[in-house]
């Protein structure tokens, strides 16, 4: 069963089946409807529910806050049409930017620094992700966070795990050089730093997490705001740490930043340090009044919502970015 798909503000129409959501219809049709993940952890393809019947899909904790859904907000990559619906969603403008590959430098055996010098300024805040399109698939995209604060120089910093199988970071790892061309779509996201209190910080980041994290930090500091921040970052083995002389310059360096390293391989004696991201989390102190920045995989930032909502943290002073796969 088809339904006619109506948004606004931009009046375009398509059809969706009953079976498809309201992202990947759109995409069907060549209309760019802002979205990141697409599977329901990200929160970028936000919209209203102006008029019509539908379902909503499962997607992560809090990406809608209460009031947002008595307001009729729903999550689009996750919501199927039931009727003729009208929406109010966002358009994505079909801009586009090159940037030649700079540097890669290995951070870990997993890992990768990767730099990249756009053709002409590329504006972001920092905290948000580019989505790149993998060379030879120009449609298909990754999204990858900005790892330092925008700079008079203009490049662009990534942090970049290797999985296996990963279409985009094989190429990346295996075939990249110096000199190649990538695509980028505009900055998105809103995974950035709240400088309007002057809450204590706590961020959580595991694994390539790291990086928007470690650019809220950088910000932070460049702002000269000294209100305490505690940083846990959490690893597998010893081995997939990266940064972490650079991180514990910074606490050397400032001594409102306390950064706590924790392992998950409980079977590593020769590691001195925490064990377990969360529950060193929660054992190391009291977060109600801080504001949090979680980063990492869905399930380490489903089980971190749960563990702050039961410390009293509220919902508007959680905020995150889901590294979801988004294949
Ligand atoms: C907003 C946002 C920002 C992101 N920022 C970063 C970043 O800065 N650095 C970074 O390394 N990643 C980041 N990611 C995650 C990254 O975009 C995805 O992991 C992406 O799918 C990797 O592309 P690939 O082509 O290498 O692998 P794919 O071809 O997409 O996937 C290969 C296989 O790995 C699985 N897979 C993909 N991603 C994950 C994952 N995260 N965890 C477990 N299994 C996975 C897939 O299901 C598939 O089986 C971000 C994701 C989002 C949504
Ligand atoms: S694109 Fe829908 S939640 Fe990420």
């Amino acid at each position: 069963m088809e339904y006619e798909i109506c948004l606004e503000p931009s009046g375009i129409r398509f059809m969706a089946d009953a079976g498809q959501n309201i992202v990947e219809a759109a995409k069907q049709h060549g209309i760019p409807i802002k979205h990141g993940c697409a599977s329901g952890s990200c929160g970028d393809c936000k919209g209203t529910i102006l008029s019509g019947d539908s379902e909503q899909g499962p997607f992560m904790p809090l990406l809608l806050l209460p009031t947002e859904r008595a307001a009729g907000m729903a999550i689009l990559c996750k919501l199927y049409p039931r009727s003729d619906l009208h929406l109010r969603a966002e358009v994505v403008p079909k801009d586009t930017w090159t940037a030649a590959i700079t540097r890669l430098t290995p951070l870990a055996w997993n890992v990768l620094e990767l730099r990249l010098q756009p053709e002409r300024p590329y504006p972001y805040r920092t905290g948000q992700y580019a989505r790149i399109a993998i060379p030879g698939h120009p449609d298909q995209w990754r999204s990858y966070s900005m790892a330092t604060p925008p700079d008079a120089t203009g490049t662009l910093v990534f942090h970049i795990r290797e999985l296996p199988g990963g279409i985009f970071s094989q190429w990346l790892f295996h075939e990249a050089q110096i000199g190649d061309q990538l695509m980028l779509g505009s900055a998105q996201g809103e995974f950035t730093l709240h400088s309007d209190n002057d809450r204590d910080m706590l961020c959580i980041a595991a694994g390539t997490g790291l990086s928007p994290i470690e650019a809220i930090i950088h910000e932070s500091i460049a702002l000269g705001r000294t209100r305490p921040i505690h940083l846990f970052y959490g690893a597998r083995k010893q081995a997939d740490f990266y940064h972490l002389e650079e991180l514990a310059k910074w606490s050397q360096q400032y001594p409102h930043i306390t950064i706590t390293p924790t392992l998950s391989d409980t079977q590593d004696t020769s590691w001195t340090g925490a064990h377990r991201l969360l529950p060193t989390v929660a054992a190391s102190g009291h977060w109600k009044d801080h504001e949090v920045y979680l980063c990492g995989g869905p399930g380490m930032i489903e089980a971190a919502i749960d563990l702050l909502l039961s410390h009293e943290v509220q919902h508007d002073h959680i905020h995150f970015d889901a590294f979801a796969p988004n294949g």
